[in-house]
This record gives C-alpha cells, structure tokens and sequence, in this order.
C-alpha cells in the first residue's frame, strides 16, 4: 500500500479551508470590506474607498492563486507526473507573488495601525519578493534541495494575513489591546514566525534526512 503524506495533507487541508474563506468572506460575506475597515483609526492618508475595494480585490484574487499553486507544486505524485506543470505552475506563483505585493504596496500605506503597520507590511513585501527570486535563481542554478527549501520560506508567506488576523485575535480579546495595536502586533510576529516556523521545518526535515 503506498504510504501517505500526512504533513502534505494536512498542508493541503489548511491552505484549502483558508482560500475558500478568504474568498467567501470577502467577496461574498462582507464585499464592502466594512468590518475591516471600520477597525482603522487616525489615518494620515483619506483613502480612495472605490479603488482600496478593487485593489484589495485583485489583492485577494492573486493570494488565493499563488497559495493553490504554491501547493500544487509541493505535491510530489504532481512533480513525478509532469515537470511541466511543475514548471508553468511555478512562474504561476511567482506571477501571483509579485501581483500581491503590487497591491499591498499600494495599501500599506492605509494600514490599520498607521505608519509603523504601513512599514511593517512594506518590510513583509521585500523579505518575500527577496525570498521568492532566491528560489528561482537556485533552481536556475539546478540546485534542487536549494529551491526546495527556499520554496518552503517563500510559502510561509502565503499565511501572512491567516496570522496576522490570529495574532491580532489573541491580542485583542484575549489581551484586551486596541485592534489598531492588535493589528500591528499581528504584523511584526507574523514576519518573525514567517521566518522562523520554516527554518524549523528545514532543520528537521534535514536531520531526518526527508526527502
Ligand atoms: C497570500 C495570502 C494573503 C491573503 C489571502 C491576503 C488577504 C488580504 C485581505 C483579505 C486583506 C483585506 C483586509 C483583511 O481582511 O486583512 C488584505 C490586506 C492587506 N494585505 Fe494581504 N493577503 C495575503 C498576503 C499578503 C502578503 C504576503 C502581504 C505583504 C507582503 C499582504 C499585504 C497586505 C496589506 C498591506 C493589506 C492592507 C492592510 C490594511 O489595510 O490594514 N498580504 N490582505
């Protein structure tokens, strides 16, 4: 019987359950933004709701894309299969990346939390383009348990708005914070646990030596 891959499964359970609610809830469930964006205080910039709306739309659009084609390409009976879908999907991704960061770019500067959440976001977006181009110039360099790993770092980063809103969920009703300061504190461990949780998961599979 063939043996299965149960951290891909359950990977594969969490990245599927977050895109369909990031769809739902905010094309469907709340289209308007208007529990978000009635959390934002003391804005240095008014912002231009028609456009924040469409850019955050395309914003959504290109995360859930980039995090289904960041699973698919880690399911190895799918590599096995065709190097070419591996290969199409993956500049797929890299599309997808570059999309969400253009468009966070563009509203990181209406973040909730004012400037230092603004820098944060706009720090988030340099680390994962750096991270992101680090994998493909490895596997331009046909190394492959290179890309591999800095793949694994660069999808982390597909969780980035999942544990933003978990961190500022815990600071906010467990902690009893301001949401603004809820939001920027979500901000700041997210890019250190982005970093981190992956690292971890390469030393192990290191050790374990897993293939
Ligand atoms: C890949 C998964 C991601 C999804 C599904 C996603 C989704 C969203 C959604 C729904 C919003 C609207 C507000 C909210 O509910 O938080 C948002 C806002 C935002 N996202 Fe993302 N996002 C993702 C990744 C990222 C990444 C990696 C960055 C930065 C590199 C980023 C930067 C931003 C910024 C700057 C805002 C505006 C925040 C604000 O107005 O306070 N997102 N995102």
């Amino acid at each position: 019987m063939k043996k299965r891959n149960i951290p891909y499964g359950v990977l594969a359970c969490i990245s599927i359950v977050f895109i369909l609610y990031a769809l739902v809830n905010n094309y469907i469930i709340d289209p308007g933004a208007e529990k978000f964006l009635s959390q934002k205080t003391g804005l240095s910039r008014q912002l231009k709701l028609p456009i924040w709306l469409n850019v955050m739309y395309i914003h959504v659009a290109f995360a859930c894309i980039a995090m289904a084609a960041g699973l698919l390409n880690f399911s190895k009976v799918l590599f096995e299969k065709s190097r070419k879908f591996h290969r199409i999907n993956g500049y797929i991704y890299l599309i997808s990346v570059l999309a969400v960061v253009l468009t966070s770019g563009y509203m990181a500067p209406y973040a909730t939390g004012g400037k230092i959440s603004s820098m944060g976001f706009n720090a988030l977006n340099m680390i994962w383009l750096f991270i992101t181009v680090t994998a493909l110039v490895q596997i331009k360099k046909k190394r492959v348990s290179r890309h591999r790993s800095w793949m694994m770092r660069s999808y982390a980063f597909c969780f980035t708005n999942m544990l933003i809103h978990l961190t500022a969920f815990l600071c906010h009703n467990g902690f009893g914070y301001e949401y603004a300061v809820s939001y920027t504190i979500g901000i700041y461990s997210s890019i250190a646990l982005l970093l981190v949780i992956p690292e971890v998961i390469i030393r192990i599979r290191e050790r374990w030596n897993i293939k």
